[in-house]
């Protein structure tokens, strides 16, 4: 049983015009039953573009707003860049910073990524700190060293009173998408290697994120190191982002 509060956040990655976006959240308003916000905190990451959309559906629900990835500027002459106080805008709350596909993909660096969680932090935006390791990294048994060094740079400097505020996401870049999550008690490690790693983040929520879907989530969830789960696919379906969100409820009650 965690002493930490439970936390599930769906990355909703590039799905979701404006206008479906209204349509998925009316159903997993009515997938989850309002009392599991009182046990969980429950957060929707949708595109830039459909923010105002998710906002204005969600509003009175209980379900917490967050973005998929935050400029490390505050304003200026970045053509494409979103500031934190453009997101403040929508009522957001939360941002993934240093999602493996933003690594990838946009070419960002430990240093970019730090520069992102001090500006969340700055503003009162929840990071929710992706990290991971690659296939090529885990096989050569680089896991570890791999996570904390990527842990390490991205809370450089960080007060511990805002380590302990902020969110991590271990998510093996290997089981992201893949259909096959890491095993619980593998995840639980790494994460309480995370943990070690900087100090405050025993008190801060860690999650785990790759694959993660109701046919596993209980078993992931029942680690006491895992705090919650951050969802790619499954989040795109209301029933099963609501029943991870019914087994994060249940493995706080469940001793
Ligand atoms: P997945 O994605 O659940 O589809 O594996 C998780 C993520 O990339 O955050």
């Amino acid at each position: 049983m965690t002493h930490r509060r439970p936390l599930i956040a769906g990355n909703w990655k590039m799905h979701q015009t404006a206008a479906s976006a209204g349509v998925l959240v009316a159903e997993i308003c009515a997938a989850i039953p309002p009392q599991s916000y009182d046990d969980v905190d429950v957060v929707l990451c949708p595109p830039y573009t459909a923010l105002a959309s998710v906002a204005q559906a969600i509003a009175g629900s209980g379900l917490h707003l967050g973005a998929q990835d935050v400029s490390a500027h505050e304003w200026g002459a970045y053509t494409a860049q979103i500031s934190a106080p453009m997101l403040l805008e929508f009522g957001t709350r939360y941002v993934i910073v240093g999602h493996s596909e933003c690594r990838a993909y946009a070419r960002q660096q430990d240093e970019e990524i730090n520069a992102k969680v001090r500006r969340c932090l700055k503003h009162g935006l929840i990071p929710i700190v992706a990290v991971g390791e690659t296939h090529e990294e885990h096989a050569a048994g680089k896991t570890h060293e791999r996570v904390t060094g990527q842990i390490r740079e991205a809370f450089a400097g960080v007060e511990i009173g805002d380590v302990e505020r902020a969110v991590v996401a271990y998510e093996p870049v290997w089981a992201i998408g893949s259909g096959t999550s890491d095993t619980p008690e593998e995840a639980a490690t790494v994460i309480a290697a995370i943990r070690s790693a900087v100090p405050g983040l025993e008190r801060a929520r860690c999650l785990y994120g790759g694959s993660m879907k109701p046919e596993n989530a209980a078993a992931l969830l029942a680690q006491p190191q895992i705090d919650g789960g951050l969802i790619g696919g499954a989040s795109l379906n209301a029933q099963s982002f609501a029943q991870i969100v019914d087994h994060a409820r249940k493995a706080i009650t469940t001793p």
